[in-house]
Parts: structure tokens; sequence; C-alpha cells
């Protein structure tokens, strides 16, 4: 097989066969395909497409270059949720220790951030001392007995997704249709889980702009876990301004710390709470739980017990005031007076990337004390001066965050129209 014979073909919109599919990922893998040869393939998928058959293969060999975990031995239904991405989606952070705590089994392995969104694995790692590169058999031992483990790829689950979807976030070919569906589901698929919640965001902060190409995305993955025997429900949600008031590692672990306490900024409260209660419909148990283990504090004890056993240090969980400061807090002024009427939210995650919170470069260190802290949302009313969010920075990317900041958001005359945050379900 010639690499250079896929590229082409790719290029000129023909079709890669299941095998050649299979070879290609396998040697990519090994590291045999250089990576210049990956990018240019890549970007003819990105811009023509795969169609169900090699998207079907392109999937199944990405599960299969690593190890596809056994979980049977465990009691209890293992169910775990996958976001497509968002800027200030912190929600698996409360989300995970609040399902486990209603008797399921959440094996969550996540990513970090990519392209202008962040990552869970970032966030959890502003934890100090949290190690989210445990060995698969501890990862497993920890899933047994609390219920849940939060760890990023190891170099044994789908290695080849690990390898592509880096070089995907610094080649400008994240926003792909099958690239997504592939990546998040040959993941999910090696958890070894029973069903699956997809969180399929829309809007200008996502991958997906339209409600259209989100269902389209939604379908496709939906169909390929059903394919391999998961139960898989996918909600659409809106991403046309950040999640919540945070956009930054620490400033998000703490939001979501709020929320185990029962506080914390309501779409974010009702985005968690609406994913568990899918999640405890896919594993059986009563979805009304969800509220009750969020309220009386189960699922924070949860989540303190499970940061003690990933090594991170569990009275930052009580005193998240601790958690890792930005030296410097300034306001971002709104210029006028008016409704804030729309967010460009891909602008606001990229300028908290430059300050720093994300990756430009894929070996890029993230810095977790930078970020985004809103005081508005879409369509709040501000007067001219009035301060629409404060940057956490260290002296860092902030003349180039401020001029991000200056284009995303807008100020009109008239309260603009809010969707709601849970746009439609498929499956
Ligand atoms: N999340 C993933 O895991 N992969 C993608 O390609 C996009 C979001």
């Amino acid at each position: 097989m010639r690499v250079c014979d896929l590229i082409e073909r790719k290029r000129d919109r023909g079709r890669l066969a299941p095998d050649e599919i299979r070879t290609l990922i396998a040697a990519y893998t090994r590291g045999d395909v250089p990576a210049y040869q990956m990018s240019a393939l890549l970007m003819a998928i990105y811009l023509n497409g795969m169609d169900d058959a090699e998207l079907t293969a392109w999937t199944q060999a990405m599960l299969y270059s690593g190890k596809v975990l056994d979980l049977g031995h465990i009691q209890g239904a293992k169910v775990d949720k996958h976001s497509t991405g968002g800027v200030g989606d912190k929600i698996s952070l409360p989300l995970a220790p609040l399902v486990a705590a209603c008797g399921l089994k959440v094996p969550m392995v996540s990513g970090r951030g990519l392209g202008h969104t962040g990552g869970t694995l970032d966030k959890l790692e502003s934890i100090t001392g949290f190690r989210t590169d445990l060995p698969t058999e501890r990862f497993i031992e920890m899933v047994d007995q609390l219920g849940l483990s939060l760890i990023g790829q190891t170099a044994e689950i789908a290695p080849a997704d690990k390898k592509l979807y880096a070089l995907r976030d610094v080649t400008g070919t994240v926003s792909s249709i099958p690239l997504i569906a592939s990546s998040i589901m040959s993941k999910k698929m090696a958890e070894g889980i029973d069903a699956l919640v997809l969180d399929v965001k829309v809007g200008s902060g996502a991958f997906m702009r339209t409600v259209e190409e989100a269902r389209v995305l939604a379908r496709t993955m939906v169909a390929v876990g059903e394919g391999m025997g998961r139960r898989v429900v996918a909600l659409l949600t809106d991403m046309d301004q950040p999640l919540g008031l945070t956009c930054g590692n620490a400033l998000e672990v703490v939001e979501a710390i709020d929320i185990l306490r029962g506080g914390g900024p309501a779409d974010v409260r009702e985005l968690t709470l609406t994913l568990a209660r899918v999640m405890l419909e896919l594993g059986g148990a009563d979805p009304d739980e969800a509220e009750r283990a969020l309220d009386d504090g189960r699922a924070l004890a949860r989540f303190r017990t499970v940061v003690e056993a990933q090594g991170g240090d569990p009275h930052l969980v009580d005193h998240p005031e601790k958690l890792p400061k930005a030296p410097k807090i300034e306001p971002f002024l709104a210029p006028r007076a008016g409704y804030v009427s729309a967010i460009d939210t891909r602008m606001v995650g990229l300028a908290a990337l430059v300050l720093g919170a994300g990756r430009q470069q894929a070996e890029d260190a993230v810095d977790p004390r930078v970020g985004l802290v809103l005081a508005h949302r879409l369509g709040d009313y501000v007067e001219a001066g009035e301060p629409l969010l404060w940057i956490h920075h260290a002296d860092v990317g902030v003349d180039d965050a401020r001029r991000r900041l200056e284009a995303a958001w807008q100020i009109g005359d008239a309260p603009p129209a809010v969707r709601p945050l849970v746009l439609d379900r498929i499956g």
C-alpha cells in the first residue's frame, strides 16, 4: 500500500477500502506513516468526507489499535458521557461522581483541550497531584470499587485516536463529522461500557455550528454505537455562549465544585442533571435520584473520594479558593450600553487559549490559573463601561485576548431570542 495513492484517491473523492484503512491506521499507530502524509489524508477526509463503510472501518481500526477493556466482571451498568467539545464545558466533573453516587459505574476516558475547546483532563490536572495517567488495572479497580475513574487515553486505549487527535488539533482538521464521530466512538467503545450519552454541542462555540449539522453528527455516532451493540442517546445542546461563567482550567474546577455543593450557575446545574437523568435511564436506575444525590452531598463526597484516589489533594475540594490563581485580574468593559445580543463563543475560547488555558501547539503546557470569568450572558442589559467579564492572566497573550473578545461580544438595542439549553434528543 502506498499512502500517497490513498491521499490522491481521497483528494479526488474516491473511497478507501476497509482493509486499506486497517493497514493504514495500524501503520500510523506503529509510527510507520509520517505526520505530513497523515495530515494530507486528514485534510482530504475533512474536505470530502467518508461514507458509512469507510467510517465503520476507520472507527473499528482505531478501536482495535489498542486494548478494548472488558469490565464484564464489574456489577452494575457501565455508562459514560462524552461531549463533542465546547467552551466552559466542565460538566464531566460534577456529572461523573453524581452518576456514580446513584449506583452506576462510570469508566470515563477523557481528552485534553482541542482547538478552541477545553478538555476535562486539563481541568482535573489543575487539582494539585491529580493523576490522569493511571494504569489500566488501577482504572478498572477504581470503577469497580468507587464507581468511577477519570483518566486520559493510556497508550493502550485507542492509541491511533490519541495520535490523530493531537495531529488534527494543529492541522485545521477537527470539525469534520466522520473524524469527530470515529474519534469519540473508538475511545468510548474501548472503555467497555454498556451505554453512552453524547452531548453534541451546537452553535458559535461548537465544532457543529447549526442544528442540522449537529443532528447529522449525533445520528452518525448513535448509529456507530448501536452498530456495535451499545445503547446510545445524543442530546443536542446549546453552545451559542460559554457554559456557565468560567472558561479556564482551575476556574472551571471551582465552578464544578460549586455545582457539587448545590450552587453554581443555573445552566451548568441544568445540563448536569439532564445528562445524569439520561445516564440513569440508560443504566436502568431511577432518574429522579440525580437531583437527590446532588443536593444531599453524595455527589460531592464521591468527587472528594475520587480526587484522593487519583492522587489529588482532597482538601482543595473543600477549599477551592486554594486552587491555582492567576496573578492578575482585569475587567473587559462593555463598549456601549445595550443588550448582549450575540457572543462568538469560539472567539471566547480562543481568547482563553491565548492567555495559556489551551495549547497553540501540541507540545505546549497549559497554565491552570488563567482564563475568563463572565459577568454577563446573552440577553443581559449592560451599561457602557460596565465589566462584561474578567480576564485572569499571567501577562501572557492579554492584548491578543482583548482583541478577540472585542470581536466576540455584540451589544445591541433589543434583547436577543435565547434558545433553550437542550435542543433535541436523538435515540
Ligand atoms: N472530542 C473527541 O474526543 N474527538 C473529537 O474529534 C472531537 C471532540
